[in-house]
């Protein structure tokens, strides 16, 4: 069976993405005296470049073109994802990803976590019936139990879907460990995996609530 093998989905792949800009990004976001605006803009750029990296090896379909001087082969992704923006703190990605890849479908799931036992309480879903055969993005900023990527990742299996990716700005160690303890058909992109979370719950350094960040507290 020789060559090198990509981890298996069980064992769940971790991308985690160590370029400077996504790194000067996510600190603009960390930073506490980062107000919403140039929380919003930060978490808007570092999108584009966790999309981007999502998409390194997506498959892509050719067709010839005509430049001004001469035939060439055109790319077009052969399968653009479906977006799926978890409410709230998600929202923030939906336009970037949307922008990258315009002819995505997009589909929305709402979840708010209990702040006391930190338990994900979904309060919508708008999704495709059928998903099988479907590439599907998560747009979340934060994984942190990963309570509400588990909860969200269950509605689109249900549907059909194998292959899913968590976009997430960052993530916590625990986080990882829940959604490979399920062995969920998953793989993460994310900008960093922290240290660890707080009694709280928080992701630690982390960047607070991103949801908060974005709009203000509810
Ligand atoms: C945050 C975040 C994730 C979730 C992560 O959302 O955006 O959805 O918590 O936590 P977990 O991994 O422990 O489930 P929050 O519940 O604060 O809602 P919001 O997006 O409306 O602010």
């Amino acid at each position: 069976m020789g060559g090198p093998r990509r981890a298996t989905v069980s064992a769940m792949d971790v991308l985690a993405i160590a370029h400077p800009l996504a790194k000067a990004r996510l600190t603009t976001m960390r930073a506490a005296t980062t107000d919403s605006a140039a929380f919003r803009a930060a978490l808007h750029e570092l999108t584009v470049m966790l999309i981007y990296e999502a998409l390194r090896e997506a498959p892509v379909r050719t067709e010839r073109i005509h430049t001004p001087v001469a035939r060439t082969d055109g790319y077009w992704l052969a399968n653009p994802p479906l977006l799926v923006p978890v409410l709230r703190a998600g929202l923030g990605m939906a336009d970037q990803a949307h922008k990258l890849i315009p002819d995505a479908q997009m589909g929305f799931v709402g979840m708010v976590r209990d702040e006391q036992t930190l338990q994900p309480t979904p309060y919508m879903e708008s999704l495709p019936a059928n998903l099988s055969g479907r590439p599907v993005f998560v747009l979340d900023p934060m994984l942190a139990t990963g309570g509400s990527m588990a909860h969200t990742i269950r509605l689109l299996t249900e549907r059909g879907a194998t292959d899913v990716t968590a976009i997430c700005a960052l993530a916590a160690p625990e986080g990882i460990e829940y959604l490979r303890g399920f062995g969920l058909p998953v793989r993460l992109v994310t900008a960093s995996v922290d240290e660890r979370l707080n009694d709280s719950g928080f992701i630690v350094p982390g960047l607070g609530d991103a949801g908060d960040r974005q709009y203000g507290t509810v």
